[in-house]
């Protein structure tokens, strides 16, 4: 993916070099600290320094391991350089079964991008299941099991088992398997898909934005364009859609990526982390969503 950061460092220095000393010093430091995914949730290592996060106290200093690997990644897997095991495709109940009388767009199993992040918030195996572990000669295909590697997790999170699978009762991270209470994946954009590719389609239902398209590498994506972006190209801050399989036809769908970046620490501390789009005012929703 293409991604352009907005707030270049040239820029953040300008505006620090504006500030009374006193403040230099502080702004710099918070700055440094909010500077990416080090300073978020999906910080899983030693290196994350704060109380009452899920972290492993013993493991691994790395960051990038628990999702990543740059040698022996999983191809199969629907996200890239992946480095662990993915759960079952049919395991999962979605949106589909609640039979929405209002619901135009189809729903597929849960696949691409979505199926990534299950493996760790549906709560099924550790979040230590790593295929090629830190170190020399780790690589193990099977990430350890079910259970992982072992690793020692901070459980007085309560939100965490010895073991490193999300647990709790009123854990939301914890989405489980059982998909009906969340906000339909796998669903196909425009109510139904769009109207045609090019040019970038009008939607068959007045009720969503248009999206937008190209063509990468010979491969058709899709995203919707965010005031947060340059118009026509696609950015981090863009709603990015996920090109999959409509019975025969690629199409746009949603899918846990289109609303969160993984990597991207929240933009006020009352928010929730990985929006791709700030939600003040609905503002996410209504980037999709004509209401
Ligand atoms: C909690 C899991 C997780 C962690 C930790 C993580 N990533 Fe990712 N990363 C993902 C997922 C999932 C995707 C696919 C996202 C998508 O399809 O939009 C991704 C995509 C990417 C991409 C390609 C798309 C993009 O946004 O540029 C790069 C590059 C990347 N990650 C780098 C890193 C690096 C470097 C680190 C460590 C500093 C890291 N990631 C840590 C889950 C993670
Ligand atoms: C390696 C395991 C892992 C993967 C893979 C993973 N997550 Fe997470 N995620 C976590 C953990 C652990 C937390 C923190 C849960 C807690 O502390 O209660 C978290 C928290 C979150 C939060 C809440 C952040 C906040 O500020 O409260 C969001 C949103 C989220 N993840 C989205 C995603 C998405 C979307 C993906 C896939 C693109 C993904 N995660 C993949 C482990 C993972
Ligand atoms: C249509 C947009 C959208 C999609 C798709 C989506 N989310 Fe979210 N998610 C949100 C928003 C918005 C929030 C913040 C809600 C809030 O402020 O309480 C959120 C919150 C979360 C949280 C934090 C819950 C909490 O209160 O701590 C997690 C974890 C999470 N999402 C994971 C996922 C995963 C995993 C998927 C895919 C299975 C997914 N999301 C799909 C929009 C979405
Ligand atoms: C990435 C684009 C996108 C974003 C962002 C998004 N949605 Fe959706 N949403 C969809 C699509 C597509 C559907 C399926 C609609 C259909 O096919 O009829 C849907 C379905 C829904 C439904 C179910 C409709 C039904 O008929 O059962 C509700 C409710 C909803 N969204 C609310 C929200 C809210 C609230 C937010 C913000 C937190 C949000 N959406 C963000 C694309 C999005």
């Amino acid at each position: 993916m293409r991604i352009t950061r907005t707030g270049s460092a040239f820029r953040r220095c300008v505006q620090v070099m504006a500030l009374p000393a006193i403040l230099l010093v502080s702004l710099a430091a918070g700055q440094a600290a909010a500077a990416g995914i080090a300073d978020t949730r999906h910080n899983l290592s030693t290196s994350n320094p704060r109380a009452g996060e899920n972290r492993v106290t013993a493991g691994t200093e790395d960051i990038c391991v628990f999702c990543h690997t740059p040698h022996g990644a999983d191809i199969t897997a629907p996200a890239p350089l992946w480095n662990k095991n993915l759960g079952s495709l049919t395991g999962y109940q979605t949106y589909a079964s609640l039979n929405s009388s209002t619901i135009d767009g189809t729903i597929l199993t849960v696949g691409s991008v979505s199926l990534a992040c299950l493996s760790c918030h549906d709560g099924t195996q550790a979040m230590d299941n790593i295929i090629n572990a830190p170190g020399s000669g780790q690589f193990d295909t099977t990430g350890g099991g079910a259970t992982g590697r072992a690793y020692t997790w901070d459980t007085t999170t309560g939100r965490v088992d010895a073991d490193g699978k999300l647990i709790g009762a009123n854990n939301a991270a914890l989405l489980g398997t059982d998909l009906r209470n969340d906000h339909p994946i796998g669903i196909q954009y425009c109510g139904g898909g769009p109207n045609a590719t090019t040019p970038a389609g009008a939607c068959r239902d007045i009720d969503f934005v248009a999206p937008q398209n190209a063509t990468i590498n010979t491969n058709l994506v899709w995203w919707v364009d965010t005031p947060g972006g340059t118009a026509g190209t696609r950015q981090r801050t863009d709603v990015v859609l996920y090109t999959r399989d409509f019975g025969g036809t690629n199409g746009p769908s949603v899918e846990c990526g289109s609303c969160h970046d993984p990597h991207v620490p929240a933009a006020t501390p009352t928010q929730v982390a990985f929006l791709r789009v700030s939600n003040t005012g609905s503002a996410l929703c209504l980037s999709c969503h004509v209401k």
